[in-house]
């Protein structure tokens, strides 16, 4: 039996999903060594060439759909966690990615936002979205074209859901990274929110980070061996 009411709070990134076929960032071969962060990845970037930055969200979108890209055991363990632990578990991602979900995680934040949306930059509405994107798309809730963007946080701008995130930090006893680099703030920060106010916490990626001694405990290997490993720990009462 897991430790009952333990408040948990997970934080993923890039390398839970990377065993799914979805490049991290920062790898030799990932997402910010083929392209300029400032042209794809920044509200001025979207401004100046608005078609380079749809093709760069559609090429993703369109990895989705493909039948060979689906969720690994790290992100189903994670489902299996939210299910069995007897108290409450938040998953905070930094993935824009879909296998979360489609793993069956329930209480699920997605702070950078999501491939499968775009937004209306009039109404700011957000809504589902699985087809192309181009500058000629026309909204739905406004009947004009132009106005849609991805619905992803970039570089200067605020990530989603940050007071809910910051108020589970506070009740938080057991807080575990995975998968990130531990780069980009405010996210690279919650480690050390939660444990400033006594919560326990654990690291799990495929390579030491910078941000090592933050945690309590650092466990290194492949997401889909050590997160099955580290929830049944948690679930058999060990943490
Ligand atoms: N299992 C576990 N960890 C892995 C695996 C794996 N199979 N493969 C890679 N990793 C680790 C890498 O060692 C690296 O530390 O995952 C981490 C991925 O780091 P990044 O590529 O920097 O991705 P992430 O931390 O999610 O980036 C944060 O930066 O570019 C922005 O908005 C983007 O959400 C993203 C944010």
């Amino acid at each position: 039996m897991s430790k009952k009411n333990q408040n948990i709070v997970i934080l993923t990134g890039a390398g839970i999903s990377a065993e799914s076929g979805i490049q991290t960032f920062r790898a030799s071969d990932g997402l910010w060594h083929d392209h300029r962060i400032e042209d794809v990845a920044t509200p001025e970037g979207f401004a100046a060439n608005p078609s380079l930055v749809h093709n760069f969200y559609n090429e993703r979108r369109k990895q989705l759909h493909d039948p060979s890209v689906q969720p690994n055991p790290a992100h189903h363990a994670l489902a299996r966690l939210e299910r069995e632990h007897d108290g409450n578990v938040l998953l905070v991602t930094q993935n824009v990615d879909n296998l979360h979900e489609r793993a069956g995680s329930k209480n699920l934040i997605h702070m950078h936002g999501e491939l499968n949306k775009v937004r209306c930059e009039n109404s700011d509405n957000a809504f589902t979205w699985l087809d192309n994107l181009g500058t000629d798309t026309v909204c739905e809730c406004c009947g004009v074209s132009g106005n849609l963007r991805p619905h992803i946080v970039w570089f200067g701008e605020m990530p989603f859901a940050m007071d809910e995130i910051q108020h589970t930090l506070d009740q938080c006893d057991l807080f575990i990274s995975i998968g990130t680099s531990g780069q980009v703030y405010p996210a690279a920060g919650f480690a050390q929110h939660a444990k400033i106010q006594g919560a326990k916490t654990v690291e799990l990626n495929l390579d030491p980070t910078m941000a090592n001694d933050t945690f309590n405990e650092s466990i290194h290997g492949p997401a889909s061996v050590v997160v099955p490993e580290f929830v049944e720990r948690i679930l058999s009462g060990e943490h």
